[in-house]
């Protein structure tokens, strides 16, 4: 059993709905993109969730995860930096959501908002379903099966990582006390060696007596050091520093991506139901064409109507894309009716396309080696399989499931 490093571990998830927009891009691939070479990685295209809602529609499922997939590697996250897979490859999914459906309250699960708030805007889906309630469930176990303590997701998703923090917190809380736990920790620090074991118990004290944080921080990177000891003793050591047992599975945390969020061509979220999104995969001619027809400021009838980039939904996008000087000036020419509209969109119009282009090279790459595509799913499949079975493995002798 290998002792995880969850603070640098990170895992998150996509459904797989088609392909991917600058939305996408901009709030969360490119952040990924980054964190592939601080942390260790698992980007999971979760088709159980895709079911969960759309278990009435599943003909294109397939597809979709292969677009999802594809528009990944174009934007940059890396087979050789990060695990990408796909969740039903991986069935420890659903043997770590069951294990932990047992000690779910259903009261927890009816209160996560998206529960009522899904089912309010998809009338026509019949998602009283035991599987759609159990979507955040599904989702915990995504995280708590890598133990990993770094979640980035949007704000939406706040709810579902708070719930995962709280079944982790439940499941340890159970199953990480062993008989004689507190003997057993003692012992432990006496092994750390005098100067350490001293260093050891003023820290956990000053965490449990005044709350400090830091105090907590410094602990656990004195124990991460800590190499003469047991994996068994350094997690006890973790899990003493708290007061608790065992850490079994750690409580993962949000990271909130702090991108700002892409307008769509209407001023909208951009979104694919939307109809105002621009796709990674869209051709030049595509992108040329949906900026051009994007409504601008209301006032600016005719084109010597003086504008305001204030009220236009070009300008968001402007803000993202065009270099402050070439700015000053699109918006001098607009207030003054210096230049009309087009003028204004032809910048934006090549930076879009000049973005997308290495994209769109990788993409289609991958799109004509359908076989390499596969091989790296099924690659990525293996190695979280690994972490996975590690640990189910302590899992299923937490709860005294052991016939070995
Ligand atoms: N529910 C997430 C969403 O809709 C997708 C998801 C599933 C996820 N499992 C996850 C995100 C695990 C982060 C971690 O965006
Ligand atoms: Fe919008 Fe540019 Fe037209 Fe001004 S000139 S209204 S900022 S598109």
């Amino acid at each position: 059993m290998s002792l995880v490093d969850s603070e640098r571990r990170v895992l998150s998830g996509m459904r797989p709905s088609g392909r991917l927009h600058l939305g996408h891009y901009h709030g969360v691939l490119k952040s990924w993109v980054k964190l592939q070479h601080e942390y260790e990685c698992f980007f999971c295209i979760v088709d159980w969730h895709a079911l969960t809602i759309n278990y009435q529609e599943v003909g294109q499922i397939s597809q979709h995860v292969m677009d999802i997939a594809v528009d990944w590697l174009a934007a940059g996250v890396s087979p050789s930096s990060a695990t990408l897979f796909i969740q039903s490859q991986v069935p420890e999914h659903a043997e770590l959501h069951l294990l932990l459906s047992m000690i779910s309250p259903l009261s927890w699960l009816e209160r996560v908002p998206s529960y009522k708030e899904q089912q309010d805007r998809l009338p026509g889906r019949e998602l009283a379903t035991y599987g759609f309630l159990g979507y955040p469930l599904l989702q915990a176990a995504d995280i708590l099966l890598y133990r990993a303590g770094v979640v980035p997701v949007g704000a939406d998703q706040l709810a579902h990582i708070e719930f995962a923090r709280e079944v982790a917190r439940r499941f340890n809380h159970l199953y990480g006390r062993e008989p004689g736990f507190e003997l057993k920790a003692e012992a432990a620090i006496r092994k750390l060696g005098k100067k350490t074991a001293t260093l050891y118990n003023n820290l956990r004290r000053a965490y449990q007596q005044q709350g400090d944080v830091e105090a907590l921080e410094t602990a656990r990177a004195l124990l991460k050091e800590q190499q003469s000891i047991t994996i068994g003793d350094k997690e006890r050591l973790f899990g003493y520093l708290e007061g608790g047992g065992k850490v079994l599975l750690p409580e993962p945390r949000p990271l909130l991506s702090d991108a700002p969020r892409l307008p769509g061509l209407d001023g909208g979220k951009m979104s694919k139901s939307g109809g105002n999104a621009i796709f990674l995969r869209d051709s030049s001619a595509e992108v040329e064409e949906k900026i051009r027809r994007m409504p601008t400021d209301p006032a600016r009838v005719h084109r010597d109507d003086p504008g305001n980039p204030a009220r236009c939904p070009v300008w968001p996008l402007h803000e993202i894309y065009t270099g402050a000087e070439t700015r000053v000036a699109l918006q001098q020419g607009c207030t003054s009716a210096g230049i009309g509209c087009l003028d204004c969109k032809g910048p934006l119009i090549e930076a879009v396309q000049k973005e997308l282009q290495p994209l769109q090279a990788r993409a289609a790459d991958y799109q004509a080696n359908p076989e390499l595509l596969r091989s790296i799913l099924a690659e990525g499949a293996e190695r979280a399989r690994n972490e996975a079975r590690e640990t189910l493995t302590e899992v299923r002798l937490a709860l005294g499931l052991n016939y070995r």
